[in-house]
């Protein structure tokens, strides 16, 4: 039975983006895909009281399963209300190929979606991005949109490098599909993997230095659609001292490079008005669960190897609202 999304208690990601527009900070979108990074996502958020948005990539959603995933979001609404925290929560798809795709999550509670046609050609993508805002407008659900394609791995579409956004594009694509946001390419990339180590130069002790963002492009972009919130996609930093306990544990994770945290922060000043993290996330829970592992391996109660994680992820998500985004305090 179809559920709309103020029944479960979020909200649409209008409101927070006008806010975080005036006030020079990102609201933080976090990917989950199990009930750990739910709570972690929800308490570190709650108790640094920042405005979130919870999202879900479509692997994450068959993982998961679709229709327990539709009660897990509704129960960490109310598991936040009952902790005291007031923060806004939106509840989102990442990455979204189809509108079929978009109208079973807008009917299974989700407050925005994405429509990622970055793939397509421009046409194409100004085509199925309108037929997704001219439903998905009905129910008041957000509509993200993408221009430019993003290095790495986007869900099921392979994107070999990376091609900026064109500038000149984006006010016809925001006047043509109605979108609400805007998701764009400045050197940004998914995963842990962002830049080949020949495209870094190295600080003094050796680390690789990744190159800086295009915030070129991104001032263009400004300039084309002032006022108009803009996405970033692959945002994790790829915090070196989670990769550097995986490795100490086991794991072999060589070359992992992030986006720097003051590159991120001067993004969240501008125009920028969301932020996607997923793979710190994921380094955090890894590092989390190897160490446990080596340091306690009579321990086979998940509970005791999900647990420190879960507290881990918690910590990062509260430090990443306040010294990156500067989203806490604004819920
Ligand atoms: O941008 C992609 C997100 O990190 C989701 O990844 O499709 O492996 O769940 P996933
Ligand atoms: P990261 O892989 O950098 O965390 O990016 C996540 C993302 O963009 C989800 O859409
Ligand atoms: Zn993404």
């Amino acid at each position: 039975m179809a559920v709309n999304y103020r029944d479960l208690g979020f909200v649409n990601t209008k409101e927070m983006f006008k806010k975080a527009f005036a006030g020079g900070y990102a609201v933080p979108a976090y990917n989950f895909n199990n009930m750990e990074q739910l709570q972690a996502i929800i308490n570190g958020c709650g108790r640094s009281n920042s405005p979130v948005i919870i999202q879900v990539s479509s692997g994450a959603r068959k993982y998961a399963d679709q229709t327990l995933l539709r009660y897990l979001a509704e129960g960490a609404v109310a598991m936040a209300r009952k902790a005291g925290y007031n923060n806004p929560i939106a509840l989102h798809l990442d990455h979204g190929d189809s509108l079929e795709l978009c109208i079973s999550c807008i009917e299974s509670g989700f407050s925005s979606v994405m429509i990622d046609g970055s793939h397509l050609s421009y046409d194409e993508n100004v085509a199925l991005t309108a037929k997704v805002v001219e439903y998905a407008h009905k129910f008041d659900v957000s509509v993200e949109g993408e221009l430019g394609v993003l290095a790495g791995i986007e869900d099921d579409v392979e994107a070999a490098k990376s091609i900026y956004t064109d500038p000149d594009q984006v006010e016809d694509f925001v006047r043509r599909t109605g979108v609400d946001s805007l998701a764009i390419s400045i050197g940004t990339s998914h995963g842990a993997y962002k830049f080949k180590p020949e495209q870094c130069t190295r600080n003094a002790k050796g680390v690789l230095v990744p190159p800086p963002l295009r915030f070129d492009i991104l001032d263009e972009v400004e300039k084309r659609i002032p006022g108009f919130a803009i996405v970033l996609h692959g945002s994790s930093s790829v915090l070196p001292e989670y990769v550097e306990i995986i490795n100490q544990n086991g794991g072999k994770l060589e070359a992992a490079v992030g986006i720097p945290a003051e590159q991120l922060r001067q993004a969240a000043k501008s125009a920028v008005c969301k932020i996607n993290i997923d793979s710190d996330g994921r380094l955090v829970m890894t590092a989390i669960i190897r160490k446990t592992f080596c340091e306690k391996p009579q321990e086979f109660d998940p509970r005791k190897y999900l647990g420190p994680a879960r507290d881990e992820l918690t910590r990062m998500i509260i430090d990443k609202n306040k010294n990156v985004l500067g989203s806490a305090d604004q819920g």
